[in-house]
């Protein structure tokens, strides 16, 4: 293929909404040149209409959005340089998928001979592996084999944008995690910018250079996949962020003699040393997050400790996670896949310092996002 590399993107004070539902709040997201920008949230936050938005597909009450140099906001789907994958990707059934890739070119009316079209489906076909299939019909083909010639639909007007909005998720598990490989490979090949709407957090975590994260309409954080897990803004952000569920506690920082306690229900923790700046967080209502990950089994220094009995444990191949009852807390935990655990033994649970959260209950805005200790 050869097609210049992608556009940037720009939404500036993009709103939109339906009567009462605020679908999109006062959009600000800048998209490199090139870059592969997931949008993740769960159902109803938003993404879709960001996608039907900045295809032109509706349009926002408020704000403006730029593509490359132009500004796109008031120019109609088919001069903003973009195609759109939906996730009802329906291929036309009586054509074969030659027919399917060729047809965006015969429809927008464009001037290309039979022979240009022709080159241009061969080509785009050998891109995505379906160069074999051509000549059969869409019921003949794989789901995954469907799917890429949905993706080469788009690819044939060589857009400067591809929106893909939840491509995946009509495949089973197994084929999901393949296409994820070849979408990925396929645009570091392409180097064109691909919006990706998903709700899926470790899709989202293994394709994107950034990911928006959206609620209500809001977007909360954009940042690369590593630093929205490791240092998310808030609590949504943190829990939405993982395979697993995160450990949450309320409670409030109180002074014991010369120490620090954290003071959840039920449940004290002495705080080490090492926490001790968090005398600044006395008297408010905080929420105290740590993923499984961060708890183990046995006493460690520089951790929180709580005694514990375990619940139900979970292999998981690489690690187990175990759920432990401390006090009138359940906790959730790791350990390694060789550990001989035994529902109903008693244990003592670090938590470790590294890996803890502090959010402001009211607001849920982080406080101490993994520890914090590097400094
Ligand atoms: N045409 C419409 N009329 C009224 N409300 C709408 C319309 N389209 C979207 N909404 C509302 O706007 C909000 C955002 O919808 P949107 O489709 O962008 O969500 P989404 O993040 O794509 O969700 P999902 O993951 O379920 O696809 C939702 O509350 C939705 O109900
Ligand atoms: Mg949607």
């Amino acid at each position: 293929m050869n097609q210049d590399s992608g556009a940037s993107i720009a939404f500036r004070g993009i709103g939109k909404r339906y009567g009462e539902t605020v679908a999109l709040a006062d959009l600000d997201l800048t998209i490199r040149p090139g870059e592969f920008v997931s949008l993740l949230g769960p159902s109803g936050s938003g993404k879709t209409t960001t996608l039907n938005i900045l295809a032109g597909l509706i349009s926002a009450d408020s704000g403006s959005i730029m593509i490359g140099d132009t500004d796109v906001t008031h120019l109609s789907p088919d001069r903003r340089g973009i195609a759109m994958v939906f996730q009802n990707y329906a291929l036309y059934p009586h054509m074969t998928i030659a027919e399917n890739l060729a047809f965006p070119l015969q429809a927008r009316g464009r001037d290309l001979s039979k022979q240009a079209i022709a080159a241009k489906v061969q080509d785009v076909a050998e891109t995505l592996g379906i160069g074999h299939l051509l000549a059969r019909y869409p019921k003949e083909i794989s789901g995954g084999q469907q799917q890429r010639v949905a993706l080469g639909r788009a690819m044939v007007r060589d857009p400067k944008v591809f929106l893909l909005d939840e491509p995946l998720s009509n495949l089973d598990a197994r084929l999901r995690l393949k296409m994820r490989r070849d979408l990925k490979a396929l645009h570091q090949r392409l180097r064109s910018t691909i919006v990706y709407v998903t709700h899926d957090q470790s899709e989202a975590m293994s394709l994107s250079d950034r990911i928006a994260i959206y609620q209500g309409g809001r977007l909360q954080q954009f940042g690369a996949p590593a630093d929205i897990y490791r240092r998310p803004v808030n609590a949504f952000v943190a829990n939405f962020m993982g395979e697993r569920e995160m450990n949450n506690l309320a409670g409030r920082v109180v002074r014991a003699g010369d120490g620090l306690v954290f003071q959840a229900d039920g449940l004290d923790f002495a705080l080490p040393t090492a926490l001790n700046d968090w005398a600044r967080f006395q008297d408010r209502a905080l929420t105290l997050g740590v993923r499984p990950q961060g708890v183990k089994i046995g006493g460690r220094s520089d951790a929180l400790l709580c005694e514990a009995v375990l619940r139900l444990v979970e292999h998981a191949g690489t690690e187990q996670f175990f759920y432990a009852q401390a006090g009138s807390v359940e906790l959730s935990g790791a350990a390694a896949p060789d550990a001989v655990l035994a529902m109903g033994d008693g244990v003592q649970l670090s938590l470790l310092s590294r890996e803890l959260y502090l959010f402001d209950t009211a607001s849920g805005v982080a406080l101490v996002q993994g520890g914090d200790l590097a400094a």
